[in-house]
């Protein structure tokens, strides 16, 4: 039996991991190495009528000390042509991939219903198995109102959605923008316009840093001229953001609850896959852990996730779809000042002391070391949980007093 297997919007996954629309989608040779190695489907790197001329350097990072955390791109669509995909490289890849591999193209056009419906049919015709509508890149785009310009708009959404919708029956994702205040809205827009499923979320618009040394803000785009140097707002994604995509994905999940949705957003490992799942997604796409460490985390992601699933007794992935929601409430339906205290598990205390200053400057005083162990005072504790937050060890339990 395959407990990974799912059915999304009409298309069956044999696992519910994809790459998504970006750098490792860009052509027919990536695609295919992922889909040897067990990738259950690809969002293809978004193609539009022109092909896209991309800044150098275009990829700017957010480290914790050593750590990786997060990722910002000004990067746009594909930069070959409509006609290299359709002809070349989408044949290809139905030829020489797996054929249980999933295949959904991405396009993009202007605000206006024609192009969506020329790229659709276009796209329909060359056996795809869906098509996602990016109204969502926050970078560029929006410049020539595409984009996140459109996916900020409901009527915009609602009109391009329908364009694609009349020009083919195949399955159409829309993938939304987290650049918005209220998701919801959009989505309903998406769905009114014959959208057979949500994809969530493209990444976060952001400013990546600055280079303290020289003044310029990143990443840099060099000019021919190696003096020219300037940069421009970019796309924030990688685990940094998962926080943003579980909001969004689940606050679309719970408002729309029989409408399939594509998990995207700092999925790196079987639990965050699991967190988007219990959340509300059914299927999920990768970009950022894919372009940091390679196809091959596709080994280890499944093989865990299935060890989850036997370890808890989940025979079907379905069975994970949403089972988190019933759990987020509004802030005032919360339960308040239940009487529960921190306590440490003393085989799990290194005697770091980090709760001890924590508590003490940012908290209510209530931790101290006894001997070479931490130690709550359960009456002075808030119950507030700072000091599981900054514990690196596990050594915090909350106890009912
Ligand atoms: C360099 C780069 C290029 C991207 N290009 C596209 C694109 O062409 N179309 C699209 O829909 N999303 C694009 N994305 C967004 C990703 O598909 C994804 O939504 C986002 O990175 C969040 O997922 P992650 O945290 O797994 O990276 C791009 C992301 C990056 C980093």
């Amino acid at each position: 039996m395959n407990r990974l297997e799912i059915d999304f919007a009409g298309v069956h996954f044999k696992n519910p991991f994809m790459l998504s629309s970006a750098p490792p989608s860009m052509d027919a040779r990536h695609v295919i190495r992922a889909a040897r190695l067990g990738w259950g489907g690809v969002v293809l790197k978004t193609v539009s009528e022109e092909p896209t001329v991309d800044p150098r350097t275009r990829l700017g990072a957010l480290r914790k000390g050593p750590n990786l955390i997060g990722m910002n791109n000004i990067e746009l669509l594909s930069r070959k042509p409509l006609t290299t995909w359709t002809d070349d490289w989408i044949p290809q890849m139905k030829r020489e991939a797996p054929e249980d591999f999933v295949i959904i193209a991405s396009i993009m056009s202007s605000p206006e219903p024609e192009g969506w419906a020329s790229l659709t049919e276009t796209l329909a015709q060359t056996g795809v198995d869906a098509i996602e509508l990016n109204v969502s890149c926050p970078h560029g785009s929006p410049e020539k109102h595409q984009g996140a310009f459109i996916g900020q708009n409901p009527e915009l959404v609602e009109m391009v959605t329908k364009a694609a919708r009349k020009a083919t029956d195949l399955p159409l994702l829309v993938k939304l923008t987290p650049n918005v205040t209220d998701m919801v809205p959009i989505a309903e827009a998406a769905i009114k316009g014959g959208a057979d499923a949500l994809s969530a979320i493209n990444t976060v618009e952001s400013l990546i840093g600055v280079d303290v040394e020289t003044a310029t803000p990143l990443p840099v785009s060099y000019g021919a001229d190696e003096s020219e140097q300037l940069s421009t707002y970019g796309g924030f994604c990688g685990p940094a953001v998962r926080p943003i995509g579980l909001r969004f994905v689940s606050q679309i999940a719970q408002a729309f609850p029989d409408t399939p949705i594509s998990g995207i957003g700092g999925i790196e490992d079987w639990r965050s896959a699991v967190e988007y799942l219990m959340v509300g997604a059914s299927t999920l796409q990768i970009c950022t852990a894919v372009m940091w460490h390679g196809f091959g985390i596709i080994k280890r992601i499944t093989k865990d996730l299935e060890g989850f699933m036997e370890r808890k007794g989940y025979e079907s992935l379905g069975e994970l779809v949403g089972l988190a929601l019933p759990k987020i409430t509004t802030w005032t339906a919360l339960p308040k000042l239940p009487p529960l205290v921190a306590r440490v598990n003393e085989e799990q205390c290194t005697g770091c002391k980090k709760c001890v200053i924590a508590c003490a400057d940012g908290g209510y005083l209530a931790i101290q070391m006894r001997g070479n162990t931490a130690m709550v005072k359960a009456d002075k504790c808030d119950g507030c949980g700072l000091c599981a937050v900054i514990c690196d060890d596990d050594a915090i339990e909350f106890i009912h007093i």
